[in-house]
């Protein structure tokens, strides 16, 4: 599927958008602190934003949308904006399992699940069992996620195999930790956005993002919008991706 993407008035063009684009969703708390608000506003209309970005990336034919929700680090913030993240994603969820399938929206965990209340553990569990049955973009949805936490689950597992078989430290190739990370069969991501105007990972997909275009923009994102996206994809076509090799003969 390719879009179309209007530069200017007078030019137009069509830009075939990246299989899977990663956001970092940031700038709730200063979106609601500038207009006088408790925190938490914030995170409610970031919620929206998600919704309509996800809808918009599926109907310009995106594969896989991952987006930064709650980070192993986010406990640590007051326990009143814990919990309203926690009740946005929980309604969110419940929500989902309703429309996914109407909707063709598949949806993927990603993120240690032990330190979840147990009914988001339990909304989980009926979203992965709804997901393996529906075709149409892939939701993943980090989740108490940490990109070292994610590697280090990995590596222990592997770990874990070869202590108890025959198999050697040797064997473990770059394809078996990519199989073990929660990530599991999905692509790495092509464009990483981190809207706000931060300049930094924190954390996020960090196995995955070893050739991944990244896209920063001073725009919070409770004021996201699809042009934005539009204006990603649009930077994101003029890259050159050489992954390590050369520049490909013609360009
Ligand atoms: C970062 O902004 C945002 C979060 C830690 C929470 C994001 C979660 C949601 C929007 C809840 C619902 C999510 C979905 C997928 C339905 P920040 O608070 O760090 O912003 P700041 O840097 O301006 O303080």
């Amino acid at each position: 599927m390719t879009m179309k993407i209007r530069f200017s008035r007078h030019r137009k063009t069509e830009i075939k958008p990246p299989r899977h684009i990663a956001i970092v969703l940031d700038g709730n708390g200063r979106w609601a602190s500038r207009r006088g608000l408790p925190r938490s506003a914030g995170h409610a209309v970031g919620a929206e934003t998600f919704r309509t970005i996800a809808t918009y990336c599926r109907d310009i034919g995106v594969e896989y949308l991952t987006c930064y929700a709650f980070s192993t680090e986010n406990w640590s913030r007051p326990a009143e904006e814990v919990s309203a993240i926690w009740e946005l994603l929980r309604k969110y969820l419940i929500e989902s399992l309703e429309k996914m399938e109407r909707d063709r929206v598949k949806i993927r965990i990603m993120g240690d699940r032990a330190d979840m209340p147990d009914d988001i553990k339990g909304l989980l569990a009926q979203i992965d069992e709804k997901s393996a049955h529906i075709d149409g973009i892939t939701l993943c949805i980090c989740l108490n996620y940490g990109g070292r936490q994610e590697i280090l689950h990995a590596v222990r597992t592997l770990a874990q195999e070869c202590e108890r078989s025959e198999r050697k430290a040797d064997s473990i190739s770059l394809d078996d930790i990519s199989q073990n990370l929660y990530s599991r069969g999905i692509p790495d991501p092509d464009l990483i956005i981190r809207p706000s105007g931060e300049l930094r990972l924190s954390n996020f997909l960090l196995w995955q993002c070893a050739y991944s275009e990244f896209y920063f923009t001073d725009v919070l994102w409770p004021d996201f919008k699809p042009s934005d996206i539009d204006q990603a994809i649009a930077e994101y076509s003029r890259r050159d991706r050489r992954f390590g090799g050369v520049k490909a003969k013609g360009r």
